[in-house]
């Protein structure tokens, strides 16, 4: 099989590191990088600590608005899908590098599969949540995480094409969890087990919204340890213009680090009282370390994590999130949910499966 891989945004580099490797022990894999994220933290630290193979194209997109960004992605998918002419075209989670990838390949009558199919969150005013929708319903194969994605996909009439394979972030976990030396991590961040909160904020529900933002920062500012908070740049540049900086230079225990790096990620997951977070990806994370998490959003699609007690949804009043902090105990149970830790050799199964002729383009 000849594959088109899609890949932009920083969680699509964690989800597409497994995938590209099971993909490339019998097959063709052309891995495309929208450009979407590019500053070295957001982007290719990834690609070194994950050992993902070097982009054969890089769209270099950049930031733009929804449109532009989107539309731009678009233009250029479209002609590098025809003229490379691959059997499928693999796309991941619901960022807009998903969105165009998706829409471009349907339209050149290329399969599209999808990677973390049937996520919702059900609130429409989410762009991913936009995201995820399309390209659901574009996809010829939907490759869901849980049995929650797969019922989400029978409610919207999809039925044909559905697979569930697991969560490929926990096939990523898995793999370099047991590489990451959480001692060394602490260390180097200054930090001690269980001393410390780790927080992460750049949904634009949060992070373009000031009072939100101020909510979070208030906070913070409350809890009963350090917190480091790893700033994704959007939310960085967003303290600074809407004057959130002085309220949050008095917030004494809240210390901003650059956004971190994978095993830095997952180590500082591994030694932290709970997560702070807004991101999909992390509550995840945080589930398969078993670190309790509190999640600054009134929705999320992880419903599993919130169902088994490992989550709660906090959102950004200051109150909410210092109630859930203090109740979030770990629980005793810690069911399966996401799989095996094998997704991608079964995404690759299903590829192969669906698609026909093995090795065809060698
Ligand atoms: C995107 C995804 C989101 C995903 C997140 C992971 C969409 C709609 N959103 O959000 O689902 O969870 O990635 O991080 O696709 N910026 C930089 N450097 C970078 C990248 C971004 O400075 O390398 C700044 C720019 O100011 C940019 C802003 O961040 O305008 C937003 O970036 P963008 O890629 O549009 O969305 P994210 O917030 O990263």
């Amino acid at each position: 099989m000849k594959i088109i891989s899609v890949v932009g945004a920083r969680p699509q580099f964690i989800k597409a590191a497994p995938v590209c490797r099971s993909l490339r022990e019998r097959h063709e894999e052309i891995l495309v990088h929208s450009g979407q994220h590019y500053d070295y933290d957001m982007s290719d630290v990834f690609f070194e600590q994950l050992g993902i193979p070097k982009p054969d194209y890089n769209l270099a997109v950049g930031s733009g608005s929804h449109g532009r960004q989107t539309g731009e992605m678009l233009a250029l998918l479209e002609e590098l899908f025809i003229e490379r002419q691959p059997d499928a075209v693999l796309v991941y989670g619901d960022t807009n590098t998903t969105l165009a990838g998706g829409l471009a390949a349907a339209k050149a009558n290329i399969p599209v599969a999808h990677v973390e199919a049937g996520l919702r969150s059900f609130n429409r005013s989410m762009p991913e949540e936009l995201n995820r929708v399309v390209v659901d319903h574009l996809s010829d194969l939907l490759l869901c995480p849980t049995d929650a994605a797969c019922e989400n996909l029978a409610r919207e009439g999809v039925s044909r094409g559905v697979h569930l394979v697991g969560d490929v972030m926990l096939d990523t976990a898995r793999f370099f969890g047991e590489r990451c030396d959480a001692q060394e991590v602490l260390a180097r961040f200054g930090v001690s087990r269980d001393g410390y909160y780790l927080a992460t904020v750049h949904r634009a529900s949060n992070s373009d919204d000031p009072r939100a933002l101020g909510d979070i920062i208030d906070a913070f500012s409350r809890l009963d340890a350090p917190v480091i908070w790893a700033v994704h740049p959007r939310t960085r540049k967003n303290i600074e213009s809407f004057g959130l900086g002085e309220r949050l230079a008095e917030a004494t225990n809240v210390r901003l680090v650059p956004p971190a790096s994978y095993i830095d990620m997952i180590g500082l997951l591994k030694g932290t009282k709970a997560l702070l977070t807004d991101s999909g990806g992390m509550q995840k994370e945080a589930y398969f370390l078993r670190v309790p998490c509190v999640t600054l959003r009134e929705e999320t699609e992880w419903v599993e994590t919130v169902e088994l007690g490992w989550n709660r949804l906090a959102g950004t009043d200051p109150e909410a999130i210092l109630a859930a902090v203090e109740s979030s105990t770990p629980p005793a149970g810690h069911p399966d949910v996401y799989g095996d830790g094998h997704a991608a050799e079964a995404i690759v199964r299903v590829l192969e499966g669906e698609l026909g002729e093995v090795g065809s383009h060698g």
